[in-house]
């Protein structure tokens, strides 16, 4: 039995400094009106660090789907990395960035998401991987009976688009490394920021979704089962997608600051467990309580 606990979207903050007043003028300043008028009243750092303690606790590894800083701010690099390196010294840690995590073009190209995450992105099959502004994708991490794929869909984009992309040249590289014969045994478990499947209308997908959603799963078309998870939506959703040999259990994870009434949004992590034979015994939902200190099993898309 393999299990893999996510989480996701900790948006992780640190106190404002230089770095802020150099960013006034610049597209940070709308993630900071957002952050003021939404963010903060309901991100609480302590259910972030029980939520993170909680998941490190109960699995094997551990799966962070992005937006894992809120403005991309160095400070907030380097907090983000000492909560996850706490996680890290438990179980493995492995990460994909969020469009948050390329806030800026010029983030981006300084590479910050792989200087401070490279770490917890060592792939097993280095040969299949792009290098990428984000860092070297898809990642491949063969576990037991889990192939774990970590893509980038994050990609800067215009203030108030959020939108993300995998690319034709990593698609390309993630069929490729379907087709492996160390990755074929396997239960594919892939990892994004971006939903795979979108129900919003395409204004808004055009805007906030993943524009290339249709060609991932044309991509992801012929496999018998897998998992697939992501982030992004701030809300726990599953739901199975079929495929021409089998299906695919789509499913996202909530913000891991997030205090909410709703267990759809509310702090917590995934539970997936994979059975030796590479079944998917267990997908589900564990929600924090208002201590923090305890979590209630919930079932995903019930609450
Ligand atoms: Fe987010
Ligand atoms: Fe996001």
């Amino acid at each position: 039995m393999f299990r893999i606990a996510h989480v996701s979207d900790l948006h992780v903050l640190s106190p404002l400094g230089f770095e802020w007043r150099k960013a006034i003028f610049n597209k940070r300043i709308t993630g900071y009106a957002n952050l003021l008028l939404k963010r903060k009243r309901v991100f609480r750092r302590d259910l972030l660090v029980a939520a993170l303690e909680a998941a490190a606790a109960a699995a094997d590894h551990v799966v962070v789907t992005g937006d894992i800083t809120n403005l991309s701010l160095e400070s907030e690099y380097e907090e983000a990395r000492t909560l996850l390196d706490e996680v890290a010294r438990r179980v493995e840690v492995t990460v994909v960035p969020g469009n948050h995590d390329v806030y800026l073009r010029t983030i981006h190209h300084e590479r910050r998401f792989p200087h401070h995450f490279g770490t917890f992105l060592k792939s097993d099959l280095p040969e299949l991987a792009l290098e990428l502004a984000s860092g070297a994708f898809p990642c491949m991490k063969l576990r037991g009976p889990a192939a774990i794929i970590a893509l980038s869909s994050a990609v800067p984009r215009p203030p108030f688009v959020a939108a993300g992309l995998v690319g034709d040249p990593q698609l390309a590289a993630l069929g490729k490394a379907l087709r492996h014969p160390e990755v074929a045994r396997r239960t594919p478990v892939v990892l994004l920021h971006h939903p795979p499947v979108d129900d919003r209308p395409t204004r808004k997908q055009k805007r906030d979704g993943l524009v290339d959603g249709a060609e991932l799963r044309e991509t992801l078309g012929a496999l018998a089962r897998g998992l697939v998870l992501f982030g992004h939506l701030h809300m726990r959703t599953h739901r199975t997608l079929p495929t021409s040999t089998g299906a695919l259990d789509i499913v996202s994870s909530s913000g891991g600051a997030l205090d909410h009434d709703d267990p759809m949004i509310r702090s917590g992590f995934n539970m997936y467990e994979i059975d030796d034979d590479g079944r998917i015994a267990t997908i589900e939902a564990h929600v924090l309580d208002e201590t923090g200190k305890r979590t209630r099993r919930v079932e995903i898309g019930k609450s």
